[in-house]
C-alpha cells in the first residue's frame, strides 16, 4: 500500500498566530497532496518565550480553542492527517504539545517529554507515554524536537509498531537532530518525518533541513536551510515491517533485553 507523506517546513512569526495559520492555509493545495502532512514544534506561536506567562495566553485547550477549529477544518478539506506543535493549556498547565487532526474529525494529544534547555522554564513536565496513532492501517509515531536524543522513545515506538516517526521540530544544535534521527530511523528500521521551522528568534537560529528518510537511512526527501516548503514522497510503509538489516540480523529479534535491565534503573 502507498501512503504519501511529507513536511511543511516554514517559519512562524513569533506570537503572530493568525498570520501563522494564513500562511498554513495558503499551503492548503500542496498539503492536500498527501495523506500525513507534518508541521514543526509550535507551529502557531513561535518557540522563544521568556517565561509560562508570555506563553500562557498564546496557548489554548485542545481541541476547544481556535487553532485546533482550523486544523480541524484544514485536515477535513484536504482530507489529509495533520499532525502539528501547539502550545496546549489544561487548567493552569502548559505543555508543548504535538497534534494529530484527522479528516474525520478525531483529535489526539501527545505532550513532549523530553524538554530541552530553558522549555524547563516554560513548560509543565508531562507524564503520558511514548505513543502511536493509527491512520489508513499506518502506524505513526509521535516525537517533538528533543525527543529525537532518547533513542528510548524511538525505540518504544517501534516496539508499538509504528511505521513511521512523525517528528515535530524547532532544532537548534546544528545538524545534530537530522542525523540522529537518521539513526533513529535505521536502528528501528522505520521511515522518519522530521518538520523542522528556520529562521531565528531572539538569537535562538533554528537550522531547517526538514527530512523524511528510508527505514534504510537513506534520505528520500529534504528541504534547504531556509525554504519555505511542503516536500511529499509516496513511501510504502510496509517497508517497515521487515527488520532484517542481514539476513541474519534482524533488530527486533536480536535484542537482547535480560541484559538492558540498567536502562531502567534511575540513579539520579
Ligand atoms: C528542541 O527540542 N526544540 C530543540
Amino acid at each position: 500500500m502507498m501512503f504519501k507523506v511529507g513536511f511543511f517546513q516554514f517559519r512562524p512569526i513569533h506570537k503572530k498566530i493568525e498570520e501563522n495559520l494564513l500562511l498554513i492555509e495558503k499551503y492548503k493545495e500542496h498539503i492536500k497532496e498527501a495523506d500525513l502532512i507534518v508541521l514543526p514544534e509550535l507551529a502557531t506561536t513561535g518557540y522563544v518565550f521568556e517565561n509560562k506567562a508570555e506563553l500562557l495566553p498564546l496557548s489554548e485547550e485542545i481541541p476547544k480553542g481556535k487553532q485546533s477549529a482550523f486544523f480541524k477544518d484544514l485536515a477535513k478539506s484536504a482530507n489529509t492527517l495533520i499532525i502539528t506543535g501547539m502550545a496546549e493549556r489544561k487548567g493552569n498547565k502548559l505543555y508543548n504539545a504535538q497534534v494529530a487532526f484527522y479528516p474525520d474529525g478525531r483529535v489526539k494529544v501527545y505532550r513532549k517529554i523530553h524538554l530541552f534547555y530553558k522549555e524547563k522554564t516554560i513548560f509543565d513536565i508531562a507524564y503520558n507515554e511514548p505513543m502511536v496513532i493509527h491512520y489508513k492501517d499506518v502506524n505513526i509515531g509521535l516525537m517533538v524536537c528533543f525527543d529525537w536524543a532518547f533513542p528510548e522513545h524511538a525505540r518504544i515506538l517501534m516496539l508499538k509498531g509504528a511505521h513511521i516517526l512523525a517528528h515535530s521540530s524547532n532544532l537548534v544544535l546544528p545538524g545534530m537532530g537530522q542525523a540522529g534521527m537518521r539513526v533513529r530511523s535505521i536502528e528501528n528500521r522505520v521511515f522518519s518525518i522530521t518538520s523542522n521551522r528556520y529562521g531565528e528568534e531572539n538569537s535562538v537560529r533554528f537550522t531547517g533541513l526538514s527530512q523524511i528518510v528510508g527505514p534504510d537511512g537513506k534520505i528520500l526527501e529534504s528541504a534547504g536551510e531556509s525554504d519555505e516548503v511542503v516536500k511529499i514522497v509516496d513511501i510504502d510503509p510496509s517497508l517497515a515491517e521487515n527488520k532484517k538489516i542481514t539476513p541474519l540480523n534482524d533488530i527486533k529479534e536480536d535484542r537482547r533485553i535480560l541484559l538492558y535491565k540498567n536502562l531502567c534503573i534511575d540513579d539520579h
